[in-house]
């Protein structure tokens, strides 16, 4: 497997396959897991102040294999080669599979649970949440599972 940023170029093949909930976002990227030559999964990384990491997911086809993991970890040398020395996510309470991924990956509550209720346009789509978010971070430099 390899994980690299999307390329402009590479852009309609993946979203052909992917669902890149945050492609109009701007000030950030987009990091594409390839396998045999087809994207299999994704990770955006907002280069915020902390950088966050956000819309992590993987075709059913080819989960529990480490993909996350690999996209979680790309991300993090990312935001470090950037000279950022944390990495935030925030996780939905009910997300048992994201909440085992990014613990096992070393990340640490900071806050939380709470309530985001709202709606949002998502490629120009309407999107309405009611959700209990937690917030994780990892400081950037420790081991995994640290
Ligand atoms: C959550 C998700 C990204 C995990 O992707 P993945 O490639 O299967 O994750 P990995 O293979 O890297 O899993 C690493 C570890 O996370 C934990 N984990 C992952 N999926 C799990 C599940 N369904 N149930 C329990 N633990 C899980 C396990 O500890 C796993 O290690 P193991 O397989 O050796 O037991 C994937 O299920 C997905 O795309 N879900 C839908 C989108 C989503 O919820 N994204 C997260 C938004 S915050």
């Amino acid at each position: 497997m390899i994980v690299r940023a999307l390329a402009d170029e590479e852009l309609e093949h993946v979203d052909a396959r992917l669902p890149l909930h945050r492609l109009e976002q701007s000030g950030g990227l987009y990091l594409v897991a390839w396998e045999a030559g087809e994207p299999v999964g994704h990770a955006h990384l907002a280069l915020t102040d902390p950088p966050e990491l956000q819309d992590v997911y993987v075709l059913p086809a080819h989960r529990r294999r480490g993909v996350a993991t690999a996209l979680t970890r790309a991300a993090e040398q990312e935001a470090a080669s950037r000279s950022f020395d944390r990495l935030t996510l925030s996780v939905d309470v009910e997300n048992d599979a994201a909440q085992a991924l990014y613990r096992r990956c070393g990340y640490r509550e900071r806050g939380g649970p709470v309530r985001h209720r709202g709606s949002t346009l998502l490629r120009g789509e309407p999107f309405a949440f009611d959700v209990l978010l937690v917030y994780l971070v990892k400081p950037l430099g420790s081991p995994p599972g640290a």
